[in-house]
């Protein structure tokens, strides 16, 4: 089994990092346009193999694609990052010709690849990913949602005093730091509603912090955090090789599902070997609902200037 990391910046690096710790597959190919750096990173990363205990071949290649051919799935990260005071939508412009060309070259070499999108913005880049490629929408999946949960727990946890293993919380919507909906009133500890022990200001102060998680970040570092985003593609890349039916938060087609379409949007989908498998009805109140129009309508407005993009 092979599979294809793009982009050996910090949060490709980390993603492949992952993915041969966890020894998801036999081989592992990354793919960098800079000259080097990904044949570079794979030989680091080959040198923590008898460190690490994992058997997974590693290899790097400077932009040729047939090195990935027959891969299981493929992670796109590939763009330039955020920098301190930039959103995740300013980065269209030129992320969006790079997503595009790196989706036809995986297709070329590997018509059958389940792709996981983690360039931004997002979920346009998803979006952009499944159109100009026409491949069944099962196959192209954004990640932003595993990793937003994530983070949700985190802070959820930083209030509770808890270990975020103990607490279920989900973050649907768009992956921008105003489109991202996270779902307190569902969030539990241990099976029980979060807000049994959180009063209402400190569970909106959560809420607010994980929308701006990855900005908090981008503040701290002087670009994208990486550690997190990484993590969050292998887990999501683990589901589907494991074929584990996972319910995860993902980016995914919506065809009526939440009274949406013709949208890549953050639901609760479940993966397994055949990508995103099915969408999870949550059975959103009203005011949720209403947060997950608004968002759309958000992503929306940021695919429509893909026709605007020359690429
Ligand atoms: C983040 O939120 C890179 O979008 C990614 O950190």
């Amino acid at each position: 089994m092979k599979v294809t990391v793009v982009g050996a910046g910090a949060v490709g690096a980390t993603c492949a990092d992952n993915i041969a710790r966890r020894e998801l597959c036999d081989e592992l190919v990354i793919l960098d346009i800079k000259e080097g750096v990904a044949e570079g990173k794979a030989m680091d990363l080959m040198q923590t193999a008898q460190l690490e205990g994992f058997d997974t071949k590693i290899t790097g290649s400077t932009n040729d694609y047939s090195k990935t051919a027959g891969s299981t799935v493929a992670v796109i990260t590939s763009g330039i990052p955020r920098k301190p005071g930039m959103t995740r939508e300013e980065l269209i412009g030129i992320n969006a010709g790079i997503v595009k060309s790196v989706t036809e070259n995986l297709l070329k070499y590997s018509p059958e690849v389940i792709i996981v999108v983690i360039s931004n913005p997002m979920d346009t880049m998803t979006y952009l990913a499944l159109k100009s490629s026409g491949i069944p929408k099962n196959r192209i999946i954004g990640m932003g949602g595993i990793l937003d949960s994530a983070r949700f727990r985190f802070y959820l946890s930083q209030a509770m005093h808890c270990s975020p293993n103990d607490l279920q919380a989900t973050v649907v919507g768009g992956h921008g730091d105003t489109t991202m909906i996270p779902l307190t009133r569902l969030a539990t500890y241990c099976g029980t509603p979060v807000s049994n022990y959180l009063d209402e200001a400190t569970l909106a102060k959560v809420a607010a912090d994980t929308m701006v998680g990855g900005a908090t970040l981008t503040g701290l570092l002087g670009t994208s955090a990486w550690y997190a985003p990484g993590s969050a593609g292998a887990t999501l890349v683990e589901a589907i090789i494991r074929d584990e039916k996972k319910m995860m938060p993902c980016c995914v087609a919506l065809d009526g599902e939440y009274g949406l379409s013709d949208i890549c949007l953050g639901v609760p989908v479940i993966i397994g070997r055949n990508g995103w498998e099915s969408i999870v009805d949550y059975k959103l109140n009203e005011t949720e609902m209403a947060a997950m129009h608004k968002s759309a309508e958000a992503v929306k407005s940021m695919n429509s200037v893909l026709a605007t993009l020359s690429i």
